[in-house]
C-alpha cells in the first residue's frame, strides 16, 4: 500500500537503497585498526566483535542504548529475555569492550526501561561513577488492565572520573512557557514576552517530559523498533561533548545518535549488527550533511512539546532579519553591479534557506 505524503518514515529495502547509502558503510572485512578509517563511520557487524579490532582510548562520549532484557526482534536477530543473572554477565561483558575505548575524562549514557534498569545498576556502579538517573517521561504503548501503564525509560548518566568531566550546563536549558509572569518594577523578571507567548530559560532537571518519541510523519523517522529520538541526544551530546568531540555508539540501530552528533558537529564512530538498520542510519547521515535541523530544538534551546508555532514564529524573525542584513549587504554591491530590487530578492531567496 502506498503510503501517505505526510508520512516520512525511511523504511526503504536494501535493494531500494538510494545512491551512495551501500557504499558509505564499513563492515568487518575493512581496515579497523586505525581511528583515520574509522572516524565518522558506521560498522556493520557484530559489536562484541568489532569492539576488539577499533582503537583503544578514542571516545569523548559513549550512547550505550543495548537491547534491554525483553524478547526482540531486530531485523531478523532474535533477542530473548534472559535470567537477571545472564543479563547482568552480557552488561559486563560489552562494558570490558567499552571502557579501553574511553577516555580518561568521557561520560557514559546508558539507556534502559525500568526492568532492565535495576538489574543493570549494581553492574553500572560497579564500573563507573554513577552522576545521574534521568527519567525520560514518554508516551507510547498500550495501557494495562492489571498494572500501570509504563510511560517513562531511565537513562544512566555515568563518567570513568568524578573530578574531570564535560557538562555544559548552558547548552541544555529549556524553555518553558511562563504560567504566572511576574514583574518587578513593571519589567519582566526572568522571562521573555513574545508574540507566541511568554518564555523563560529554565535549569536542566533529571526529569524529561519535552521529548516524543519519533512518528511517522516526523523526517527522523525509520522502520526501527526501539529508535531514540534526536532531541533526546541532543540534550546528552551537547551538555557531555564539545564541538569536535567524538561520540561512539555500539548498538547504533538506525543512527540517531550519530546523525544527531553529526548535526552538532561532533565526530562519530557507531556500529550495528543490522545491514538495513545501518542503511536507513547512512541515509539520514547523508542528509544531516544539508539539513541540521532537530526537531524541538531551535534558536539554541530546548522547548517543550505543544511549541512549534512559537519555535516557527522565531526561526521566521531569524531568516528575516537574515535576508535583511544580506539584502542590505547586496543592495550596496547590487548598486555597483546594476542589479534591480526584484533581482537582488531572487538572489537572496536562493541563498536563504527557509524554515
Ligand atoms: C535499542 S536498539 C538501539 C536503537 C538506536 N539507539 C536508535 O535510535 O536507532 C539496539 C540495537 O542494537 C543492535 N544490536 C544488538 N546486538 C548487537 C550486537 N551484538 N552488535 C551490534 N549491534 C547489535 C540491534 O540490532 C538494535 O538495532
Amino acid at each position: 500500500m502506498a503510503k501517505s505524503k505526510r508520512n516520512k518514515t525511511i523504511d526503504f529495502s536494501l535493494e531500494d537503497a538510494p545512491a551512495g547509502v551501500l557504499e558509505s558503510i564499513k563492515d568487518e572485512h575493512d581496515n579497523l585498526s586505525q581511528l583515520d578509517s574509522i572516524i565518522n563511520q558506521t560498522i556493520n557487524g557484530d559489536s562484541f566483535k568489532i569492539m576488539q579490532e577499533i582503537p583503544d582510548n578514542f571516545v569523548d562520549l559513549a550512547l550505550i542504548d543495548p537491547p534491554y532484557n525483553i524478547n526482540k526482534q531486530y531485523d531478523g536477530m532474535n533477542f530473548k529475555k534472559m535470567t537477571d543473572n545472564d543479563y547482568q554477565e552480557y552488561t559486563q561483558k560489552w562494558i570490558n569492550l567499552v571502557k579501553p575505548k574511553l577516555k580518561n575524562n568521557a561520560s557514559l549514557y546508558v539507556f534502559a526501561d525500568w526492568t532492565t534498569s535495576i538489574v543493570i545498576a549494581p553492574i553500572l556502579e560497579k564500573n563507573f561513577v554513577i552522576k545521574n538517573r534521568i527519567t525520560w517521561q514518554r508516551e507510547k504503548g498500550r495501557g494495562s488492565l492489571s498494572n500501570w501503564k509504563n510511560g517513562m525509560e531511565d537513562v544512566w548518566f555515568l563518567v570513568n572520573d568524578k573530578n574531570d568531566y564535560t557538562f555544559n550546563v548552558d547548552a541544555v536549558k529549556l524553555r518553558r512557557r511562563v504560567i504566572a509572569p511576574y514583574r518587578k518594577n513593571g519589567k519582566a523578571k526572568d522571562w521573555e514576552a513574545t508574540a507566541s507567548g511568554n518564555f523563560r530559560d529554565t535549569m536542566p532537571s533529571n526529569f524529561w517530559d519535552d521529548i516524543s518519541i519519533p512518528y511517522w510523519s516526523m523526517p527522523e523517522n525509520t522502520g526501527h523498533p526501539t529508535q531514540k529520538p534526536e532531541k533526546l541526544l541532543a540534550k546528552i551530546i551537547l551538555a557531555s561533548s564539545n564541538k569536535g568531540d567524538i561520540v561512539f555508539d555500539p548498538f547504533a540501530g538506525a543512527g540517531s545518535s550519530l546523525v544527531t552528533a553529526k548535526k552538532l558537529n561532533r565526530h562519530y564512530v557507531g556500529i550495528e549488527q543490522s545491514r538495513l538498520y545501518t542503511a536507513w542510519g547512512a541515509y539520514r547521515l547523508l542528509k544531516a550533511t544539508n539539513d541540521k535541523s532537530i526537531q524541538g530544538y531551535t534558536d539554541g534551546v530546548f522547548w517543550e512539546r505543544n511549541t512549534l508555532a512559537a519555535q516557527q514564529a522565531i526561526a521566521r524573525k531569524k531568516n528575516a532579519k537574515a535576508k535583511k542584513v544580506d539584502s542590505d549587504k547586496a543592495k550596496s554591491t547590487n548598486a555597483k553591479d546594476g542589479l534591480n530590487d526584484e533581482q537582488n530578492s531572487k538572489k537572496i531567496n536562493r541563498n536563504i534557506n527557509l524554515f
